[in-house]
């Protein structure tokens, strides 16, 4: 199999670079879905500067003892949730680095988009588009990369869990069930690495976006 990525987008322009390119329009919420271990964190700061990125993960470590201090997850996802609508109100690019694997979880950040009063007819404003990113990396790959990752491992049978949740309610007509514009499955980690984002503004596709950092190495 060579390709992995499938896309609801429409088909668009691929003469800018040979590999896969997702398109993210700004401003847009990318909201990435996987399991702990499937790569969202690496995948985030590869792509995207820090300042872009809201993760439940740091605010956890911000306000708690670690990255999995349960304890400070409802705060964490509070200040999440206030940061994000005040981003997005100043119609900037953001990227949601949580698991998102649950449907709930996932409407209340599409929530948080400002909403376009269309009392007068037209829309006051383009409403801003939601991104789905899953990482829906084969269970043994994912099993790996979260054994073998320094630091925070999460018990494996809590990964089984969101293996399984994902494959039930992740799927692209649930996603778009729930109003995401566009939906990018990536499902080879070799593939994951080798997207390439097309940040555009508007209709140009003429800025593409290098990234922030180079491919990890030591793939599983
Ligand atoms: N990793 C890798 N190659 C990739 C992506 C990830 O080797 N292409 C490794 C990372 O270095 C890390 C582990 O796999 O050690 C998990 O990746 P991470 O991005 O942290 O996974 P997340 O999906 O963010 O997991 P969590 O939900 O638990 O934060
Ligand atoms: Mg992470």
């Amino acid at each position: 199999m060579t390709t992995v990525a499938e896309t609801v987008d429409p088909p668009e322009r691929n003469d800018l670079a040979p590999q896969r390119r997702l398109r993210i329009p700004v401003p847009s919420l990318v909201v990435l879905v996987g399991a702990s271990g499937a790569g969202k964190s690496t995948f985030a700061r590869r792509w995207f500067p820090d300042s872009s990125i809201l993760s439940s993960d740091a605010l956890r470590a911000e306000l708690g003892r670690g990255e999995a201090d349960q304890r400070v997850s409802r705060r964490a996802f509070e200040i999440l949730h206030r940061d994000l609508a005040a981003r997005l109100e100043r119609r900037e690019l953001t990227i949601v680095d949580a698991t998102n694997i649950e449907p709930h979880a996932r409407r209340a950040l599409l929530a948080r988009r400002p909403t376009p009063d269309r009392a007068g007819g037209e829309p006051t404003f383009e409403p801003i588009r939601a991104i789905a990113i899953v990482l829906d990396v084969a269970a043994a790959g994912v099993h790996a990369r979260n054994a073998a990752r320094p630091g925070r491992v999460v018990p494996a049978d809590v990964v089984d869990r969101q293996l399984a949740a994902l494959r039930q309610s992740a799927t692209d007509e649930h996603l778009r069930a729930e109003g995401f514009d566009a939906i990018h499955r990536l499902i080879d980690p070799a593939a994951i690495d080798g997207v390439a984002l097309a940040v555009t503004a508007g209709e140009r596709l003429d800025v593409i976006h290098e990234p922030v950092l180079p491919a990890p190495l030591g793939q599983v």
